[in-house]
Protein backbone atom coordinates (compact mmCIF):
# COMPACT_ATOMS: atom_id res chain seq x y z
CA UNK A 1 0.00 0.00 0.00
CA UNK A 2 1.73 3.45 -0.93
CA UNK A 3 1.93 5.76 1.38
CA UNK A 4 0.20 9.30 1.76
CA UNK A 5 3.60 10.95 0.81
CA UNK A 6 4.63 8.01 -1.50
CA UNK A 7 6.33 9.63 -5.00
CA UNK A 8 4.06 9.80 -7.91
CA UNK A 9 4.11 7.84 -11.02
CA UNK A 10 2.12 7.38 -14.05
CA UNK A 11 2.03 3.81 -16.36
CA UNK A 12 1.08 4.50 -19.73
CA UNK A 13 0.60 1.29 -21.95
CA UNK A 14 -1.97 0.26 -23.94
CA UNK A 15 -1.91 -3.28 -23.00
CA UNK A 16 -4.07 -3.75 -19.14
CA UNK A 17 -1.84 -6.43 -18.48
CA UNK A 18 1.83 -4.88 -18.77
CA UNK A 19 0.60 -2.15 -17.35
CA UNK A 20 -0.56 -4.08 -14.23
CA UNK A 21 2.42 -5.97 -14.01
CA UNK A 22 4.37 -2.28 -13.75
CA UNK A 23 2.33 -0.97 -11.32
CA UNK A 24 2.79 -3.55 -8.92
CA UNK A 25 6.09 -3.84 -9.24
CA UNK A 26 6.55 0.31 -8.78
CA UNK A 27 3.69 -0.03 -5.88
CA UNK A 28 5.80 -2.81 -4.19
CA UNK A 29 8.45 -0.21 -4.22
CA UNK A 30 6.53 2.69 -2.51
CA UNK A 31 5.50 4.51 -5.40
CA UNK A 32 1.77 5.66 -5.25
CA UNK A 33 0.53 4.50 -9.24
CA UNK A 34 -1.81 6.15 -11.88
CA UNK A 35 -2.33 4.43 -15.25
CA UNK A 36 -3.65 5.95 -18.72
CA UNK A 37 -4.56 3.70 -21.07
CA UNK A 38 -3.04 5.96 -24.18
CA UNK A 39 -1.01 8.79 -24.73
CA UNK A 40 -4.00 11.28 -24.88
CA UNK A 41 -5.49 10.10 -21.58
CA UNK A 42 -1.98 10.47 -20.48
CA UNK A 43 -1.99 14.17 -21.09
CA UNK A 44 -5.51 14.65 -19.77
CA UNK A 45 -4.41 13.32 -15.78
CA UNK A 46 -1.12 14.84 -16.51
CA UNK A 47 -3.09 18.35 -17.02
CA UNK A 48 -4.55 18.19 -13.99
CA UNK A 49 -2.09 16.06 -11.62
CA UNK A 50 1.54 16.37 -12.72
CA UNK A 51 4.29 13.71 -11.48
CA UNK A 52 7.76 13.12 -11.06
CA UNK A 53 7.55 10.18 -13.23
CA UNK A 54 6.37 8.71 -16.20
CA UNK A 55 7.00 5.40 -17.71
CA UNK A 56 5.59 4.90 -21.17
CA UNK A 57 5.13 2.27 -23.98
CA UNK A 58 6.69 3.28 -27.16
CA UNK A 59 4.31 1.70 -29.53
CA UNK A 60 0.60 2.83 -28.89
CA UNK A 61 -2.58 3.49 -31.16
CA UNK A 62 -3.79 7.43 -31.39
CA UNK A 63 -0.98 9.04 -30.13
CA UNK A 64 2.80 7.27 -30.02
CA UNK A 65 5.22 7.43 -26.95
CA UNK A 66 7.55 9.71 -29.00
CA UNK A 67 4.88 12.12 -29.44
CA UNK A 68 4.05 11.97 -25.57
CA UNK A 69 7.20 12.23 -24.39
CA UNK A 70 7.65 15.61 -26.51
CA UNK A 71 4.56 16.95 -25.02
CA UNK A 72 5.73 16.34 -21.45
CA UNK A 73 9.39 17.20 -21.96
CA UNK A 74 7.85 20.73 -23.19
CA UNK A 75 5.00 21.05 -20.83
CA UNK A 76 6.43 19.64 -17.29
CA UNK A 77 10.55 19.62 -18.09
CA UNK A 78 10.69 18.20 -14.48
CA UNK A 79 9.39 15.49 -15.16
CA UNK A 80 11.47 12.16 -15.60
CA UNK A 81 10.42 9.63 -18.41
CA UNK A 82 11.37 6.21 -18.82
CA UNK A 83 10.16 4.82 -22.45
CA UNK A 84 9.56 0.59 -22.61
CA UNK A 85 10.44 -0.99 -26.15
CA UNK A 86 10.49 -3.76 -27.64
CA UNK A 87 13.97 -4.81 -28.45
CA UNK A 88 13.32 -4.44 -32.16
CA UNK A 89 13.03 -0.25 -31.43
CA UNK A 90 16.07 0.19 -29.66
CA UNK A 91 17.37 2.55 -32.16
CA UNK A 92 13.46 4.76 -31.53
CA UNK A 93 14.61 3.79 -27.81
CA UNK A 94 18.00 5.74 -28.58
CA UNK A 95 16.13 9.12 -30.26
CA UNK A 96 13.98 8.98 -27.16
CA UNK A 97 17.25 9.75 -25.19
CA UNK A 98 17.78 12.38 -27.33
CA UNK A 99 14.48 14.16 -27.21
CA UNK A 100 14.91 13.85 -23.26
CA UNK A 101 13.55 10.95 -21.74
CA UNK A 102 15.59 9.83 -18.82
CA UNK A 103 15.92 5.74 -19.33
CA UNK A 104 14.65 2.92 -21.43
CA UNK A 105 13.69 -0.28 -20.55
CA UNK A 106 13.50 -3.41 -23.77
CA UNK A 107 10.99 -6.10 -23.30
CA UNK A 108 10.91 -8.31 -22.26
CA UNK A 109 11.99 -7.12 -19.17
CA UNK A 110 13.73 -7.78 -15.79
CA UNK A 111 11.88 -6.76 -12.88
CA UNK A 112 15.45 -5.72 -11.30
CA UNK A 113 16.13 -4.05 -14.13
CA UNK A 114 13.09 -1.84 -13.78
CA UNK A 115 13.25 -1.05 -10.71
CA UNK A 116 17.02 0.51 -10.99
CA UNK A 117 16.18 2.66 -13.76
CA UNK A 118 13.54 3.89 -12.03
CA UNK A 119 15.65 4.42 -8.98
CA UNK A 120 18.54 6.09 -11.52
CA UNK A 121 16.47 8.37 -13.60
CA UNK A 122 14.51 10.03 -10.61
CA UNK A 123 18.46 10.21 -9.15
CA UNK A 124 18.95 11.91 -12.44
CA UNK A 125 16.05 13.97 -12.02
CA UNK A 126 16.96 15.78 -8.39
CA UNK A 127 20.39 16.11 -9.84
CA UNK A 128 18.92 18.19 -13.03
CA UNK A 129 16.93 19.95 -10.56
CA UNK A 130 19.75 20.72 -8.37
CA UNK A 131 21.73 21.83 -10.89
CA UNK A 132 18.85 24.28 -12.66
CA UNK A 133 18.26 25.51 -9.06
CA UNK A 134 21.81 26.53 -8.90
CA UNK A 135 22.01 27.89 -12.00
CA UNK A 136 19.14 30.48 -11.59
CA UNK A 137 20.50 31.11 -8.05
CA UNK A 138 23.85 32.10 -9.67
CA UNK A 139 22.31 34.06 -12.44
CA UNK A 140 20.08 36.34 -10.23
CA UNK A 141 23.53 36.44 -8.06
CA UNK A 142 24.87 38.01 -10.86
CA UNK A 143 22.41 40.42 -11.63
CA UNK A 144 21.80 41.45 -8.23
CA UNK A 145 25.84 42.40 -8.48
CA UNK A 146 25.91 43.90 -12.03
CA UNK A 147 23.10 46.21 -10.69
CA UNK A 148 24.94 47.29 -7.37
CA UNK A 149 27.85 48.23 -9.64
CA UNK A 150 25.33 49.89 -11.76
CA UNK A 151 23.93 51.87 -8.33
CA UNK A 152 27.23 52.51 -7.23
CA UNK A 153 28.45 54.19 -10.01
CA UNK A 154 25.01 56.23 -10.21
CA UNK A 155 25.52 57.25 -6.45
CA UNK A 156 29.12 58.47 -7.95
CA UNK A 157 27.43 60.23 -10.60
CA UNK A 158 25.22 61.82 -8.24
CA UNK A 159 27.80 63.04 -6.08
CA UNK A 160 29.17 64.87 -8.91
CA UNK A 161 26.52 66.36 -9.70
CA UNK A 162 25.65 67.83 -6.28
CA UNK A 163 29.43 69.02 -6.04
CA UNK A 164 29.40 70.77 -9.29
CA UNK A 165 26.05 72.07 -8.37
CA UNK A 166 27.59 73.94 -4.55
CA UNK A 167 30.38 74.99 -6.60
CA UNK A 168 28.01 77.31 -7.68
CA UNK A 169 25.57 79.34 -5.55
CA UNK A 170 23.29 79.78 -8.79
CA UNK A 171 23.09 76.26 -9.23
CA UNK A 172 23.10 75.12 -5.97
CA UNK A 173 20.39 72.68 -5.06
CA UNK A 174 18.72 72.64 -8.71
CA UNK A 175 18.90 69.01 -9.28
CA UNK A 176 16.67 67.82 -6.10
CA UNK A 177 14.58 70.38 -5.88
CA UNK A 178 13.68 69.51 -9.68
CA UNK A 179 13.70 66.56 -8.38
CA UNK A 180 11.22 67.07 -5.62
CA UNK A 181 8.74 68.94 -8.45
CA UNK A 182 8.54 66.20 -10.67
CA UNK A 183 7.87 63.89 -7.76
CA UNK A 184 4.94 66.31 -6.87
CA UNK A 185 3.66 66.30 -10.17
CA UNK A 186 3.73 63.07 -10.94
CA UNK A 187 1.38 61.58 -7.80
CA UNK A 188 -0.70 64.91 -9.15
CA UNK A 189 -0.72 62.81 -12.39
CA UNK A 190 -1.00 59.24 -10.88
CA UNK A 191 2.13 57.98 -12.23
CA UNK A 192 3.14 54.67 -10.67
CA UNK A 193 5.64 54.08 -8.42
CA UNK A 194 7.72 52.22 -11.11
CA UNK A 195 8.01 55.26 -13.24
CA UNK A 196 7.83 58.09 -10.13
CA UNK A 197 11.59 56.15 -9.95
CA UNK A 198 12.41 56.80 -13.24
CA UNK A 199 11.26 60.19 -13.04
CA UNK A 200 13.48 60.51 -9.51
CA UNK A 201 16.34 59.19 -11.32
CA UNK A 202 16.56 61.11 -14.18
CA UNK A 203 15.09 64.50 -12.78
CA UNK A 204 18.15 64.57 -10.23
CA UNK A 205 20.76 63.47 -12.85
CA UNK A 206 19.33 65.88 -15.74
CA UNK A 207 21.86 68.42 -16.28
CA UNK A 208 24.58 66.05 -15.36
CA UNK A 209 26.04 66.62 -19.48
CA UNK A 210 26.86 70.09 -17.94
CA UNK A 211 30.29 68.62 -16.61
CA UNK A 212 30.74 68.56 -20.11
CA UNK A 213 30.59 72.23 -20.38
CA UNK A 214 32.62 75.48 -20.02
CA UNK A 215 32.81 76.70 -16.50
CA UNK A 216 33.90 80.04 -18.34
CA UNK A 217 30.35 79.51 -20.38
CA UNK A 218 28.48 78.19 -17.46
CA UNK A 219 29.05 80.88 -15.23
CA UNK A 220 29.03 83.78 -18.28
CA UNK A 221 27.42 87.16 -16.46
CA UNK A 222 26.72 88.89 -19.76
CA UNK A 223 25.39 87.75 -23.05
CA UNK A 224 26.73 84.41 -24.39
CA UNK A 225 27.73 84.04 -27.81
CA UNK A 226 26.31 82.18 -30.43
CA UNK A 227 29.12 79.57 -30.42
CA UNK A 228 28.72 79.67 -26.22
CA UNK A 229 25.28 79.30 -26.60
CA UNK A 230 25.54 76.22 -28.99
CA UNK A 231 27.76 74.96 -26.65
CA UNK A 232 25.55 74.96 -23.48
CA UNK A 233 22.73 73.48 -25.85
CA UNK A 234 25.06 70.41 -25.96
CA UNK A 235 24.57 68.99 -22.38
CA UNK A 236 21.48 66.80 -22.96
CA UNK A 237 23.30 65.27 -25.32
CA UNK A 238 26.48 64.73 -23.03
CA UNK A 239 24.45 63.63 -20.48
CA UNK A 240 22.73 61.29 -22.26
CA UNK A 241 26.14 59.56 -23.47
CA UNK A 242 27.60 59.84 -20.32
CA UNK A 243 24.15 57.97 -18.56
CA UNK A 244 23.70 55.32 -21.59
CA UNK A 245 25.59 52.41 -20.31
CA UNK A 246 24.03 52.65 -16.64
CA UNK A 247 19.98 53.23 -17.87
CA UNK A 248 20.12 50.55 -20.47
CA UNK A 249 17.30 49.00 -18.35
CA UNK A 250 16.18 52.81 -17.09
CA UNK A 251 14.64 53.84 -20.73
CA UNK A 252 12.18 57.13 -19.44
CA UNK A 253 15.25 58.59 -17.12
CA UNK A 254 17.32 58.53 -20.47
CA UNK A 255 14.75 60.16 -22.02
CA UNK A 256 14.30 62.60 -19.69
CA UNK A 257 18.40 63.74 -19.37
CA UNK A 258 18.40 63.81 -23.13
CA UNK A 259 15.06 65.55 -23.67
CA UNK A 260 14.23 67.85 -20.99
CA UNK A 261 14.55 70.80 -22.91
CA UNK A 262 12.46 70.12 -25.84
CA UNK A 263 9.33 71.89 -26.10
CA UNK A 264 5.46 70.96 -27.29
CA UNK A 265 5.47 73.12 -30.32
CA UNK A 266 8.74 71.65 -31.57
CA UNK A 267 11.00 74.68 -31.06
CA UNK A 268 13.02 72.82 -28.29
CA UNK A 269 16.54 70.88 -28.37
CA UNK A 270 18.48 68.92 -29.21
CA UNK A 271 16.24 66.71 -31.14
CA UNK A 272 13.13 69.64 -31.78
CA UNK A 273 11.03 66.81 -30.44
CA UNK A 274 7.53 67.62 -31.05
CA UNK A 275 4.21 67.29 -28.72
CA UNK A 276 3.46 63.41 -28.06
CA UNK A 277 7.50 62.61 -29.32
CA UNK A 278 8.03 64.13 -25.79
CA UNK A 279 7.68 61.15 -23.38
CA UNK A 280 4.69 62.25 -20.69
CA UNK A 281 7.76 61.77 -17.98
CA UNK A 282 9.83 64.36 -19.69
CA UNK A 283 6.99 67.04 -19.87
CA UNK A 284 6.90 66.98 -16.87
CA UNK A 285 10.55 67.51 -15.29
CA UNK A 286 10.21 70.11 -18.11
CA UNK A 287 7.83 72.37 -16.21
CA UNK A 288 9.42 71.08 -12.54
CA UNK A 289 12.96 72.21 -14.60
CA UNK A 290 11.92 75.29 -15.93
CA UNK A 291 9.94 76.58 -12.68
CA UNK A 292 12.92 76.12 -10.61
CA UNK A 293 15.46 77.37 -12.95
CA UNK A 294 12.91 80.90 -13.38
CA UNK A 295 12.53 80.85 -9.90
CA UNK A 296 16.56 80.86 -9.12
CA UNK A 297 19.06 83.47 -9.28
CA UNK A 298 21.00 83.31 -12.88
CA UNK A 299 24.05 85.14 -13.56
CA UNK A 300 22.99 87.32 -16.31
CA UNK A 301 19.53 87.84 -14.45
CA UNK A 302 17.46 87.90 -10.79
CA UNK A 303 15.65 84.97 -9.44
CA UNK A 304 11.70 86.09 -10.92
CA UNK A 305 8.51 86.48 -8.64
CA UNK A 306 6.68 82.67 -7.60
CA UNK A 307 4.06 84.61 -9.36
CA UNK A 308 5.41 85.93 -12.60
CA UNK A 309 7.14 82.44 -12.56
CA UNK A 310 3.80 80.66 -11.80
CA UNK A 311 2.42 83.35 -15.18
CA UNK A 312 4.99 81.79 -17.21
CA UNK A 313 4.04 78.12 -17.02
CA UNK A 314 0.63 79.32 -17.47
CA UNK A 315 1.77 81.02 -20.19
CA UNK A 316 3.31 78.70 -22.04
CA UNK A 317 0.79 75.99 -21.60
CA UNK A 318 0.40 74.11 -25.05
CA UNK A 319 3.57 75.77 -26.61
CA UNK A 320 6.19 74.86 -24.26
CA UNK A 321 4.89 73.39 -21.55
CA UNK A 322 2.56 70.35 -21.54
CA UNK A 323 -0.93 71.32 -19.84
CA UNK A 324 -1.86 68.55 -17.46
CA UNK A 325 1.53 68.88 -16.40
CA UNK A 326 1.26 72.34 -15.53
CA UNK A 327 -1.89 72.26 -14.01
CA UNK A 328 -0.59 69.19 -11.81
CA UNK A 329 1.83 71.55 -10.28
CA UNK A 330 -0.43 73.93 -9.76
CA UNK A 331 -2.68 72.01 -7.92
CA UNK A 332 0.50 70.75 -6.45
CA UNK A 333 1.10 74.12 -4.40
CA UNK A 334 -2.92 75.27 -3.81
CA UNK A 335 -0.77 77.80 -1.78
CA UNK A 336 2.00 79.58 -3.58
CA UNK A 337 3.33 80.91 -0.43
CA UNK A 338 5.24 77.28 -0.41
CA UNK A 339 6.85 77.91 -2.95
CA UNK A 340 9.84 77.35 -3.99
CA UNK A 341 10.17 74.58 -1.97
CA UNK A 342 12.99 74.59 0.55
CA UNK A 343 15.78 72.38 -0.73
CA UNK A 344 15.12 69.00 0.10
CA UNK A 345 18.20 66.63 1.40
CA UNK A 346 19.96 64.21 -0.86
CA UNK A 347 18.97 60.81 -0.71
CA UNK A 348 21.25 57.91 -2.75
CA UNK A 349 19.63 57.24 -6.20
CA UNK A 350 18.10 53.85 -6.65
CA UNK A 351 17.59 51.96 -10.05
CA UNK A 352 13.58 51.29 -10.74
CA UNK A 353 12.96 47.42 -11.07
CA UNK A 354 13.57 46.17 -13.98
CA UNK A 355 11.45 47.05 -17.33
CA UNK A 356 9.16 44.05 -17.07
CA UNK A 357 7.75 45.26 -13.81
CA UNK A 358 7.01 48.95 -15.04
CA UNK A 359 3.21 49.80 -15.50
CA UNK A 360 2.17 53.51 -16.28
CA UNK A 361 -0.79 54.38 -14.71
CA UNK A 362 -1.19 57.84 -15.42
CA UNK A 363 -4.30 58.35 -17.18
CA UNK A 364 -4.14 58.88 -21.32
CA UNK A 365 -3.33 62.33 -21.58
FE1 LIG B 1 19.31 71.49 -18.51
Amino acid sequence: MPQPNAVKCLVVDDEPRLRRVLVRLLEGEGFSCAEAGSGTEALEMLQHDPVPLVISDLRMPQMDGVTLLREIIARWPTTAVIVVTAVAEVESAVACLQLGALDYVAKPFHLDEVRARVMQALDKRSLKMEVEDYRRTLEQRVQEQARRIEELSLERLQALVHFLEEKDPYTSGHSVRVADYSARIGRQLGLSPAVMDAVALGAELHDIGKIGVSEAVLHKAGKLTDAEYRHILEHPVIGARILAPLMRDVPTALAIVRSHHERLDGKGFPDGLKGDQIPLEVRVVGVADSFDAMTSVRPYRPALSVQKALQELEDGKGSQFHPPAVEAFLAAFPDPSALPVTTPEVRPLHLPPPPDAHRRSAPPD
